[in-house]
């Protein structure tokens, strides 16, 4: 509407003097159309001087004198033509303001006399006040020192007005043609690019927010751990069978068969594959006998182990049982050194609290070499947990069925100040390597720890409910920060 109003204008005369002018002879909005000077300008279609003007306002004080009159003269007329009133009768009809406002105003210009009482000096008077705010309200001429006097009273306020002139440009023609967006197979076909005028690309433009999936902090961490692992030379197990059988998951880490942790209080078993398919029948004869009667030095557990215990299935209770899968595989074949690390889901049938998930991931790492001793253990701990940010550690014996020695790994927590519990770690025993087929030599060092602890560190959270499971806010995944550990 402003662009074709402008151009065409142009097209007869030599100049738009005043957009202002323009814009209310041709009843157009002047933000309109100011901003298609701009962008005519900005084409070249025409060229613009600046113009600005002071204008005055009223203020809300003045917009209420204009409609009501001014405070002296609401003033003089309750004050009675004839006799007398007093301030406290008058500050009962007017309002309190305007009262005290009207009566040094009206004093001044010698309408009333003031003292206790109040009276008329004179019979009429004109409101000049409200008739000199109406015309400024028009946009009629005022003259200066009535200006200053409303001015003065905060009555009136300058405004800034800002509009242009407007002449025809280098590139002037009566009609602008729509720039093209997008070079499209109809612009080709048709052979209209020939004649289209291509818009600038906007590279200061913002793009469009991507609408994309989102990681959970569990899965931020992981990858932190993932790289800290691979830059160690570590190799990652598959871990992709949440369903092991009893034998993995304990009887090849020579965990006897009446070992509490086997109870069904803490480890879910399968109703459906009840037991597992197949397992390695001579190294099953192997483990057995380890259990019963012992080997190698070892006495064993003297008692009689149930081929029925080991081939039922359960939910793996941890990774250890990847790594003892592993570890088989590798006595398979001639020995070589490995490092392996996993990082997966695991589950045990444990009462759920702020600590504490029926479901939950295990970090696991493994060394294996010869002649490596519990100095290597406490060494690599020392360099895998500095790079997550905890270097002061400290060890305390502990008791698992499958390492010995075993180490809790304790980490002094700066923010609160205590030594707090990080993981566990050990030297498998040769009760679990030897029948497996690994050398005699070889030694395997160990540890594991949970994914979701040193997450809720990270992320301050202190109910794994709120990382994990149902009850978490969605709101919490979209917007996490980047993990960063160590820092
Ligand atoms: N499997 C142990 C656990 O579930 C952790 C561990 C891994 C301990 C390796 C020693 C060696 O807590």
């Amino acid at each position: 509407m402003a662009e074709e109003a402008i151009l065409s204008y142009l097209q007869d005369h030599q100049e738009i003097l005043d957009s202002g002018h323009f814009a209310s002879q041709h009843g157009l909005d002047h933000h309109e159309v100011v901003n298609t000077i701009k962008s005519l300008f900005g084409f070249r279609f025409v060229e613009a001087t600046e113009i600005k003007r002071e204008r005055w306002e009223l203020t809300k004080e003045g917009e209420t004198y204009a409609a009501a009159g001014s405070p002296e003269v609401q003033l003089f007329l309750a004050v009675p033509a004839e006799g007398s009133i007093t301030i406290d009768e008058l500050d009962k009809i007017l309002d309190p303001t305007v009262c005290k406002i009207g009566r040094s105003q009206a004093a001044r210009n010698q309408w009333v006399v003031l003292g206790k009482q109040i009276s008329r000096k004179v019979q009429h008077v004109d409101d000049k006040v409200k008739n000199l705010l109406i015309r400024i309200k028009d946009g009629q001429a005022v003259d200066q020192n009535d200006i200053q006097t409303l001015k003065a009273r905060k009555l009136i306020s300058p405004q800034k007005w800002q509009g242009y002139s407007v002449k025809k440009g280098p590139s002037y023609a009566p009609k602008r043609k729509k720039a093209a967006t997008d070079l499209t197979r109809e612009h080709i076909q048709r052979g209209e690019w020939k004649d289209l005028e291509f818009k600038e690309y906007n590279f200061n433009a913002k793009g469009l927010p991507p609408e994309a999936g989102y990681l959970h902090p569990l899965l931020k961490v992981r990858d932190q751990l993932k790289f800290i692992f691979l830059d160690m030379g570590f190799e990652e197990m598959a871990t992709n069978n949440f369903v092991e059988s009893s034998f993995w998951n304990f009887d090849a880490l020579f965990q006897p068969q009446q070992h509490p942790a086997r109870d069904s209080h803490d480890t879910f078993f399968l109703r459906a594959p009840s037991i597992t398919r197949e397992l390695p029948e001579d190294y099953v004869e192997r483990v057995k006998h380890i259990h019963e009667s012992g080997g190698y030095g070892s006495r064993g557990y003297n008692y009689e182990w149930k081929r029925e215990e080991a081939n039922k299935n359960l939910l793996r209770t941890h990774t250890t049982a990847v790594s003892s899968r592993m570890l088989y595989a590798l006595a398979q074949g001639p020995f070589a050194p490995k490092k392996y690390f996993s990082i997966d889901r695991v589950f045990r049938n444990e009462a759920v609290d702020r600590t504490h998930l029926a479901e939950f991931h295990q970090i696991e790492g493994l060394v294996c070499d010869q002649g490596l001793t519990l100095g290597d253990l406490i060494g690599i701990l020392q360099t895998f947990f500095s790079r997550l940010g905890m270097s002061k550690l400290r060890f305390k014996p502990a008791y698992n069925p499958y390492t010995e020695p075993s180490m809790e790994i304790f980490s002094y927590h700066e923010g609160l100040s205590k030594w707090v519990e990080i993981g566990n770690s050990g030297m498998f025993r040769p009760e679990m390597l030897l029948p497996m087929g690994l050398p005699e030599d070889v030694r395997v060092i160990a540890w594991g720890l949970s994914l979701e602890r040193p997450t809720m560190i990270l992320y301050g959270i202190d109910n794994i409910r709120d990382l994990f499971g149902p009850k978490v806010d969605l709101s919490l995944i979209k917007r996490n920060p980047m993990c960063l550990l160590g820092l």
